[in-house]
């Protein structure tokens, strides 16, 4: 699975977005170290704080189907029924629950629909705390 495949299975996800109030839609696909991917979408709600990322959307998918090591997650945004035009970055949220399963070099794909562009996870969350911070 090349990052490409990755950015594909992504968009794909997107696809099954629930965006009834922002009308942005999200897909994710995680790649995980058994070579798998899980993808997810965001899933947005009447009460508007409950909606899920779909970078969350896809890590919990994966943790419930027993899977706790990944490699590699691709992330594609825009607004619903259009074609990814920009970079769509994890939120700080997303990014905190990446840092709980994830190693520093767990690389997140993003596309603007032309580029991809490859950041390692401790780039986007530096000075992080995490499970190996608690005693
Ligand atoms: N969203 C994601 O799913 N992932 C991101 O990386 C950024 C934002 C969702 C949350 C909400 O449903 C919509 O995009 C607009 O913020």
């Amino acid at each position: 699975m090349n990052e490409r495949e990755l950015i594909s299975a992504a968009e794909k996800a997107r696809q099954a977005a629930y965006t009834p109030y922002s009308h942005f839609t999200v897909g994710a696909a995680l790649l995980c170290a058994d070579g798998t991917v899980v993808t997810g979408c965001n899933v947005e709600n009447a009460s508007y704080p409950l909606g899920n990322c779909a970078e969350r959307t896809a890590i919990f998918a994966a943790v419930a189907a027993g899977k706790r090591e990944f490699s590699a997650i691709a992330i594609v945004g825009g607004n619903e029924g259009q074609p990814a035009a920009a970079f769509c970055p994890p939120c700080g949220a997303c990014r905190q629950v990446m840092r709980e399963f994830c190693a520093p070099d767990f690389s997140v794909f993003l596309t603007d629909g032309e580029k991809i562009t490859r950041t390692p996870l401790e780039n986007l969350l530096p000075d992080s705390f995490g499970p190996d911070n608690l005693a």
